[in-house]
């Protein structure tokens, strides 16, 4: 990761401290870059962005020729996703779609082989649903909040654990779960 997006993940740790902004953090933070370093994803989707921080985090831990694709329904954040990527030097790298990710989704070109679902936590399956025909075999799934959210993403959890079609673990931290799924060969 460059100097600039870590001096823009750390401006907006600092953020995080001063008001309750729900980005993905420090501690999952950790997590996401040991995956992405990991399996080295070209092809990353991200739904729900908020601010930028998961996608300055996604972006700036992917190989040079990485490319992540945000889907944000507000298209006021869209915008300040846009601005916060370039701001940490990542503008060739972050596209940024405004719009709802269950009407954005089935327009998206091309095959992902990693995607961080974090936008209404009651859709998450559906969101995987409408995602599974573009992801390639191994493609890694990783969905937040699985904690603080269990009864939302209830059904979510209980496919990619018990459908077969994926290798699925929990990750747990203090106050909330991550959910790191592995689409099988
Ligand atoms: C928890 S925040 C995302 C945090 C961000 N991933 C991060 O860690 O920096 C959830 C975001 O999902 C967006 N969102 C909610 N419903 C959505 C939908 N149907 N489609 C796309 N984005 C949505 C919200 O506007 C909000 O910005």
């Amino acid at each position: 990761m460059t100097k600039q997006a870590r001096r823009m993940l750390a401006l907006m740790d600092r953020a995080t401290r001063y008001w309750h902004i729900p980005n993905v953090g420090r501690a999952k933070g950790r997590v996401l870059r040991r995956l992405l370093d990991r399996h080295r994803p070209t092809r990353a989707v991200e739904l729900g962005s908020l601010l930028g921080y998961s996608a300055i985090l996604i972006a700036g831990s992917m190989p040079p020729r990485g490319r992540l694709t945000c889907v944000e329904a507000n298209p006021f954040l869209a915008y300040l996703v846009r601005a916060n990527a370039a701001e940490a030097g990542l503008a060739r790298r972050v596209k940024v779609i405004a719009g709802e990710a269950l009407r954005v989704i089935p327009l998206l070109p091309g095959r992902f082989d990693f995607a961080f679902i974090d936008a209404e936590k009651a859709d998450y399956l559906d969101y995987l649903r409408q995602l599974e025909p573009k992801l390639v075999p191994g493609a890694v799934v990783v969905a937040d909040n699985t904690g603080i959210a269990r009864r939302e993403v209830a059904p979510y959890l209980e496919y990619v654990r018990t459908g077969g079609r994926y290798d699925s673990r929990a990750y747990d931290f203090d106050d909330d779960a991550m959910e790191v799924s592995v689409l099988r060969r």
